[in-house]
């Protein structure tokens, strides 16, 4: 479904990511690991257009797409979380929602209702018309997760979804994801936490320095040398 060739981004004489060449199947979720700085969230902002790499293609459906602007992506289809959420935290838990749909076509209570269904999955409801500042961390990762489902993405690109949430909601992730997977998304699933990785994916790539060291199922990297090197050799 997406396809990444010799991608390279450069941040001055440094390179984030060096020459990555990787895919993503459809229906499948490929895991991306790899110590701090290897160029996880640099990779994920190159696929959704807040940067723009040196070199490289990227394909989505055998299209190419590097180039084109954030909201251009987000168009085509791939919705993207971030590290540390970007909900709108002056705005309500509803609005938050409302506000990437505005140009719709369905009428205001028809994008209610389907905000709500959301909302009702990730046991928001009752917080429907708190400040997006109110919600604890976990619960804005899991809004902003819900936030991109209301574009009906068919890629997701999850950065850190875990960190720093609380097992209880981190459970309720990783039922959304199995959920949405079940109903055909694709994922690119960023994560330091490698048991969830091992857990959710059907693939892993490893990262080390903007580098591709490892790709395979969960089973082959857990085994792999150089993936333990990189994660304890240091
Ligand atoms: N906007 C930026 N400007 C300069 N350097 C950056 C920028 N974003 C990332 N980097 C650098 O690129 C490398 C990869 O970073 P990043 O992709 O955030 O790693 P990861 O997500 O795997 O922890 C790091 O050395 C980081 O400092
Ligand atoms: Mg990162």
């Amino acid at each position: 479904m997406l396809e990444v060739i010799q991608l390279i981004k450069r941040f001055g004489g440094l390179i984030a990511v060096n020459n990555l060449s990787m895919h993503v199947e459809k229906n499948k979720i490929l895991g991306v690991i790899g110590p701090n700085g290897s160029g996880k969230t640099t990779l994920l902002n190159c696929i959704n257009g807040l940067y723009k790499p040196e070199k490289g293609r990227i394909l989505l459906n055998g299209k190419e797409i590097q180039g084109l602007l954030p909201h251009e992506i987000a168009k085509i289809g791939i919705g993207r979380t971030f590290q540390v959420p970007k909900i709108f935290k002056r705005m309500t838990v509803m609005e938050n929602l409302l506000a990437p749909v505005l140009s719709s076509e369905l009428s205001d209570k028809e994008l209610k209702e389907i905000a709500r269904k959301f909302l009702s999955q990730v046991n928001l409801l009752d917080h429907e018309n708190e400040l997006g500042e109110e919600l604890s961390g976990g619960q804005q990762k899991l809004l902003e997760l819900v936030r991109i489902m209301m574009f009906n993405p068919d890629l997701l690109l999850l950065d850190e979804p875990f960190a720093g949430v609380h097992p209880t909601l981190k459970a309720m992730f990783y039922e959304r994801i199995m959920e949405l997977k079940e109903s055909g998304k694709t994922f690119i699933l960023v994560s330091h936490d490698i048991n969830s990785i091992y857990t959710l994916c059907d693939q892993i790539i490893v990262l080390d320095r903007g580098e591709k060291i490892a790709y395979g199922k969960p089973e082959d990297i857990r085994k792999n040398e150089r993936v333990i090197e990189a994660y304890l050799g240091r």
